[in-house]
């Protein structure tokens, strides 16, 4: 595996995982799950973030304490199914900003058309956190990192739920200095770009468009 995959293996993951893969859950039990499954990865994509000291008192005494600046983070969703992962995120880290990226894939051209793009001011400050669940053919995931790019950010991850193998070499191939974090990396794509084994289709199981 290339070392800017993290594989996040941590057991509760995988467990809820596998739940969520299950054909017959519903609707609600998948959004808790991806909440439950962003909360955790939330911590494994945050191990490196810088903290400062600062003074506080203890009943005991004065001393110098670590605090992040949660306000430096940007969750960026790629919308729509990057939305089921943002509130566990933010339960984690409630300080962070976020922004909105809204791609389509052209029928004709097949190339990804911007319809939606928001992003907190002074982003070269900031630490962007790219949220996407699936990691498919990895073309949306290049286009939205492309595009991103542009705001100049201090630092930029993606995180997924799932990965193709082709996803990631695409992905890579364009964007080698982006880490990706994801709970699985599973056998292909199908005819129809589909991950399979897979969960289906991602955003349709959110939100029950199906
Ligand atoms: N998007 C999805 O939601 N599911 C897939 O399997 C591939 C892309």
């Amino acid at each position: 595996m290339a070392a800017d995959v993290h594989h996040i293996t941590h057991p509760l993951v995988q467990h809820k995982l596998t739940l969520m893969r299950q054909k017959d859950r519903s609707t609600n039990s998948f959004r808790r799950l991806l909440h439950e499954i962003g909360m955790l990865m939330a911590y494994e994509v945050t191990r490196e973030m810088p903290t400062s000291l600062i003074e506080i008192e203890t009943p005991l005494e004065k001393m110098q304490a670590p605090v992040i600046d949660g306000k430096k983070t940007v969750f960026v969703v790629v919308m729509r199914a990057g939305d089921g992962l943002l509130d566990g995120m933010l339960d984690v880290v409630p300080g962070a900003r976020v922004g909105h990226i809204g791609l389509y894939r052209d029928p004709k051209t097949l190339v990804a058309v911007e319809y939606y793009f928001k992003m907190p001011h002074s982003m070269e400050d900031r630490d962007a956190i790219v949220l996407d669940p699936m990691l498919a053919t990895g073309n949306s995931a290049v286009a939205a990192v492309e595009r991103l790019k542009e705001t100049k950010p201090k630092s930029i991850r993606f995180v997924c739920l799932l990965a193709a193998p082709e996803g990631l070499k695409n992905f890579h191939a364009h964007h080698p200095d982006v880490p990706v974090y994801t709970a699985a990396i599973d056998r292909q794509l199908n005819d129809h770009g589909y991950i399979v084994p897979g969960l289906g289709d991602a955003g349709d199981r959110i939100f029950g468009t199906k």
